[in-house]
């Protein structure tokens, strides 16, 4: 069984709202998963010193952008807008709730920033910090980001330390991992997979903020609807016979349900007992999954 955490939205909410842990709990159930091979629900993730604005987020709307094109020699916009609530959220004065990704707000160059010129988040994060959180939308983006990376970077811990020795990031977009994570992942081989295009874009802006990637990263660019994922990371170095932490954070709302799947049973393929994933699931009406045939295509 792979274990999958659900980070999902209302299925009759077009925008979505994050549900809150019961919810979180219910569809575990839902998906016959039992608690055990649930990670521990997005709710319930109790951050040290994580003040109630926080939790508050997890119920809160929470409206983006279901638009993820990937034009011609441009990033995805939407893996730059998080990265920039992650980047605000890395201000927060308070370290008990700021975010760990010390390297989105060096990521937000000016040409991130016009890439995203009409989201607030844009104009917020030129702002002093205490007058851009006065902004709901701004606050509640960057509120949501941290859970999210707070929560898969202690779950990625925890496998790590429990004998995984692969990381593939799924639709990598800015994350930062292999940065931030060089001592955790020096035993560890990491594949980050994008579409080529963010990717590449993605490679030389965090190479010019961060330095020369860590020697056990790979890239490798797969577009999910149309490409052979399990090829590509088997090319990549991926073991099939070592635990695996596959994230997928942020991705699979932007791709057609047959394609989600079909990663879904190339994951379970590949997949070593005891591998994890991570994934954020968004039910948009054009993608309302049957949650028990999901639950299938997860378990070996
Ligand atoms: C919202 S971003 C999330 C990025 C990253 N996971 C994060 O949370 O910061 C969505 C990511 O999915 C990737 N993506 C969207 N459609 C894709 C496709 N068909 N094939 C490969 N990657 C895709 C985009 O390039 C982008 O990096």
């Amino acid at each position: 069984m792979i274990r999958a955490f659900f980070e999902g939205t209302d299925p009759d909410d077009r925008c979505g709202k994050i549900r809150d842990s019961h919810h979180d709990f219910q569809d575990a159930v839902a998906l016959r998963l039992t608690e055990a091979d649930f990670a521990v629900p997005i709710g319930k993730v109790l951050l040290p010193g994580f003040r109630e604005r926080h939790r508050l987020a997890i119920g809160a709307d929470y409206t983006f952008c279901m638009i993820d094109q990937q034009e011609e020699l441009m990033p995805s916009r939407t893996s730059i807008l998080v990265a920039a609530a992650r980047a605000f959220g890395s201000r927060d004065p308070d370290p008990g709730v700021r975010n760990p990704d010390v390297f989105a707000d060096k990521l937000m160059g000016p040409e991130e920033l016009e890439l995203i010129s009409g989201h607030p988040l844009s104009k917020g994060l030129e702002q002093d910090y205490a007058e851009a959180s006065q902004n709901p939308a701004i606050v509640l983006f960057a509120s949501l980001m941290i859970l999210r990376t707070r929560f898969i970077d202690d779950a990625m811990k925890r496998a790590v330390e429990s004998g995984a020795s692969q990381i593939v990031i799924l639709g990598a977009g800015f994350d930062s991992r292999a940065y931030r994570f060089r001592e955790l992942f020096k035993n560890c081989r990491i594949i980050e997979v994008d579409a080529k295009n963010t990717q590449e874009y993605k490679r030389r802006r965090i190479e010019s903020v961060a330095g020369q990637a860590p020697p056990n990263l790979s890239y490798v660019s797969v577009d999910f609807a149309a490409d052979d994922l399990g090829d590509a990371l088997l090319k990549a170095g991926f073991r099939e016979g070592e635990k695996c932490f596959f994230i997928w954070e942020g991705v699979c709302m932007y791709i057609p349900e047959a394609s989600v799947r079909q990663t879904l049973r190339t994951l379970r393929s590949l997949s070593a007992s005891g591998s994890t994933l991570v994934l954020g699931l968004c039910e948009q009406p054009r993608h309302r999954v049957d949650k028990a045939e999901f639950a299938r295509t997860l378990s070996v």
